[in-house]
């Protein structure tokens, strides 16, 4: 392990499956406790069972501000009060503009954009009161998208709200400066999970993955190294950052 999560407890959103789930499993394997959240949570506790002691479950929905505080309530109870915490829960909707209807721009701007200004803002309220301040520990690692500057069709709602979270991150990353906390984005490229299986399975999709300059979706494991890096002590220095991980999807 290049970085080591020894001591740290880790709060993940949406990892009930895809890059949740994995970065669960990887942030364990470096030392950390994790703290599971997501909806379904047959799924967070079929994982949690496969980690171990260092896991716990915990039933989240990001666009309810009292489920994500108890959520919180939760970890700390078990295990501490998070100071790594990944806010990492999406969906997509995708479609034309003139096409979609309110409910899903609302769904994904819900989701998207007020989802991880909601675990943010609980995981720094948290980390202040545990004393953020003193031990510059404090690690909040926001799940963006290359979406976030390209621009592509029927992406109009999902990457707006992509681009609202790394602008998000720069801002709560000088909030929180003298606090303790950093806040950093990874964006990741084109990455087979639930969120976009059905699209790369149609000839579209395939023939999308053509156009790239390797012609080749990212491995959900390109994530690893960046993730590790953002959420450990290594990264003192570093708040406000982005870092794009898309093996070139976006050039
Ligand atoms: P995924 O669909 O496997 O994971 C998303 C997770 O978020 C799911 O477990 C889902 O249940 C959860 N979630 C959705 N709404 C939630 C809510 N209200 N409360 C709690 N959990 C909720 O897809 P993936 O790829 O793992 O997505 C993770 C993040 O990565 C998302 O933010 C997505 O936008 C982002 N992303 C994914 C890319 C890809 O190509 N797969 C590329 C760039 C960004």
């Amino acid at each position: 392990m290049p970085y080591s999560l020894d001591g740290r407890i880790a709060l993940i959103t949406g990892a009930s499956s895809g890059i949740g789930a994995h970065l669960a499993r990887l942030f364990a394997g470096a030392g950390a406790k994790v703290v599971l959240g997501a909806r379904r949570v047959d799924r967070i506790a079929a994982l949690a069972a496969e980690i171990g002691a260092a896991a716990l479950p915990v039933a989240l929905d990001v666009t309810d501000e009292a489920s994500i505080a108890a959520a919180f309530d939760a970890a700390e109870a078990h295990f501490g009060t998070p100071d790594t915490v990944l806010a990492n829960a999406g969906i997509a909707e995708a479609g034309r503009t003139i096409d979609l209807s309110t409910e899903q721009v609302r769904r994904v701007i819900d989701t998207n954009f007020t989802g991880v200004y909601l675990t943010a803002r609980e995981a720094a309220r948290r980390m202040i009161a545990a004393g953020s301040k003193q031990s510059g520990r404090g690690r909040i690692v926001l799940t963006g998208s290359i979406t976030a500057e390209m621009t592509g069709q029927g992406d109009a709602a999902y990457a707006a709200s992509k681009a609202a979270v790394v602008h998000l991150g720069r801002q709560l990353a000088r909030e929180w400066a003298r606090l303790g906390i950093n806040v950093n984005t990874v964006q990741p490229g084109y990455i087979l999970t639930e969120i976009d299986a059905a699209w790369f399975a149609t000839e579209a999709g395939k023939a999308q993955i053509g156009t790239w300059p390797r012609r080749r979706l990212t491995p959900i494991e390109a994530l690893n190294d960046p993730m590790l890096f953002f959420a450990s002590d290594a990264s003192a220095y570093v708040t406000g950052a982005h870092v794009t991980v898309d093996d070139g999807q976006s050039l």
